[in-house]
C-alpha cells in the first residue's frame, strides 16, 4: 500500500511540475512587458487565456499605454506566431489609399494602378492583422471590413473575384468607440463584430506600481544601447517620476529615460535630466507640501479626498523606494508596522506588488 501511495504521489508531483513549467514558459514570453501592478497582471492574464483563440480583440487605451506591444504579445503567444503580424494605422492614410492598402487592387483599377497589388489582408493570411486607430476608419471601408470578418472573403479594388483569407484581427482605439457609434461615425454592427474580447490598458498614472520597474527596464535598455553604465535614478529624480502624471504614458516615460541616459555624464541620473516631468500639476502642489490631489475642477477637491490621494501616493513612493519591504517602508514613514499595514489595507495596496521579480 505504501509503495502504491508513493508511486501515486510521485505521479501527482510530476504532473504538477509539468503544469508549473508550462506556466513559467508562458510568462517568459512576456519577458519584455513590465507588469507589476495588479491591473497589468490582469491584462496579461487575459492575454494568456485568449492568445490561442481566433476571436477578435479590441485593445483600448490612451496613447502610449502599450496597445501595439500587447497586440504583438497576443500574436506571439498564439498558434499563428510563425506567420505574419501585419500592422496598419487606419488614421494615417486617406480613404482611397486605405482601401487598396487593406484589400489590394487590380491593375488599372484606378489612375496610377499600373500593376495589381496584394493588400495587407492577403499578406496577413494565416497570421494576425493589427488595425490601429480603427475609430478613424471611413464608413465605406468599415462595411468592407465587416464583410471580411463575417464571410472571411473580400474583393480587391477593381476585381470581381473574391479572395479568401484566414486572418485573426486585433484592433485598437484610443478614443471611445461606443461614443463614435452614437455619433454615427462608426457602424454599430461592426462595433459588435470587433468588440468581442475587450482589453483595457489603464493609463500609467493609475498603475504607479509599474513606474519603478519600467524605469529600471528602460535604464537597462538605453544604457546597453548607448554603452553607458547607469546605476539608477537619484531619490529626487525618482520622486519627480512618481509625481508626474505621464499624459503620454509609457511612451513618454521611455522617451524621458532615453533623454536622461543620453544627457547624463554620471552613473546616477539626477533630477535635472528628468525634463519632461518639469511642469506638472503635482509640482504646483508640492510647494504646499502635498502631492497630487485627486481629480476635480482645476485640481481642487475636498480636503479628505486630497489627503487620501496624497496618502496613497506617499505609500506608493515609500513602497517603491524600499521595493516592497514593509519594515523599511514603515520606518521611513515613521509608523509602526501594524499601523502601516492598516494604511496599505485602506488603500488596497499590496507590498508584494513592489517587490522586484526574481530573475533567473
Ligand atoms: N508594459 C510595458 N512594458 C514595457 N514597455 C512598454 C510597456 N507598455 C508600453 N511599452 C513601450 O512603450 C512604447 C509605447 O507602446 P505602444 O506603441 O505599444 O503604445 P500604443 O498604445 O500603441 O500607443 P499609440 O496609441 O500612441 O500608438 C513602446 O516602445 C512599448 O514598447
Ligand atoms: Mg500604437
Amino acid at each position: 500500500m505504501l509503495q502504491i501511495e508513493r508511486a501515486l504521489e510521485h505521479r501527482r508531483l510530476n504532473t504538477e511540475i509539468k503544469r508549473l513549467k508550462g506556466l513559467v514558459a508562458e510568462k517568459f514570453d512576456f519577458a519584455n512587458i513590465i507588469a507589476r501592478s495588479g491591473k497589468m497582471r490582469d491584462v496579461l492574464d487575459v492575454v494568456t487565456r485568449i492568445a490561442k483563440l481566433d476571436s477578435t480583440v479590441h485593445l483600448q487605451g490612451e496613447s502610449g499605454t502599450g496597445k501595439e506591444l500587447i497586440a504583438k504579445a497576443i500574436h506571439l503567444a498564439g498558434n499563428r506566431k510563425d506567420k505574419a503580424f501585419v500592422a496598419l494605422n487606419c488614421a494615417a492614410l486617406p480613404e482611397a489609399l486605405l482601401e487598396s492598402e487593406l484589400f489590394g487592387h487590380e491593375k488599372g483599377a484606378f489612375t496610377g494602378a499600373v500593376k495589381s497589388t496584394k493588400g495587407l489582408f492577403t499578406q496577413a493570411h494565416g497570421g494576425t492583422l493589427f488595425l490601429d486607430e480603427i475609430g478613424d476608419m471611413p464608413l465605406s471601408i468599415q462595411s468592407k471590413l465587416l464583410r471580411v470578418l463575417q464571410e472571411r472573403q473580400f474583393y480587391p479594388v477593381g476585381s470581381e473575384l473574391p479572395v479568401e483569407v484566414d486572418v485573426r484581427v486585433i484592433v485598437a482605439t484610443n478614443k471611445d468607440l461606443q461614443d463614435q457609434v452614437e455619433k454615427g461615425l462608426f457602424r454599430d454592427d461592426l462595433f459588435y463584430r470587433i468588440h468581442v474580447i475587450p482589453i483595457y490598458l489603464p493609463p500609467l498614472r493609475e498603475r504607479k506600481e509599474d513606474m519603478v520597474p519600467l524605469v529600471d527596464h528602460f535604464l537597462r535598455k538605453f544604457s546597453a544601447q548607448m554603452k553607458k553604465d547607469i546605476k539608477g535614478l537619484s531619490p529626487d529624480a525618482l520622486r519627480k517620476v512618481m509625481l508626474h502624471d505621464w499624459p503620454g504614458n509609457v511612451r513618454e516615460l521611455e522617451n524621458t529615460i532615453e533623454y536622461a541616459v543620453a544627457m547624463t555624464q554620471k552613473d546616477v541620473i539626477t533630477n535635472d535630466y528628468i525634463l519632461q516631468a518639469k511642469t506638472t500639476p503635482a509640482d504646483r502642489w508640492k510647494k504646499f507640501g502635498c502631492a497630487k490631489p485627486s481629480a476635480g475642477v482645476e485640481g481642487v477637491s475636498p480636503l479628505r479626498d486630497a489627503r487620501d490621494a496624497f496618502e496613497k501616493d506617499y505609500l506608493i513612493q515609500v513602497l517603491s523606494l524600499t521595493e516592497g519591504n514593509v519594515s523599511q517602508a514603515a520606518k521611513l514613514a515613521g509608523k509602526y508596522r501594524a499601523d502601516f499595514y492598516d494604511l496599505l489595507k485602506k488603500h488596497e495596496l499590496k507590498a508584494e506588488e513592489f517587490k522586484k521579480p526574481k530573475t533567473e
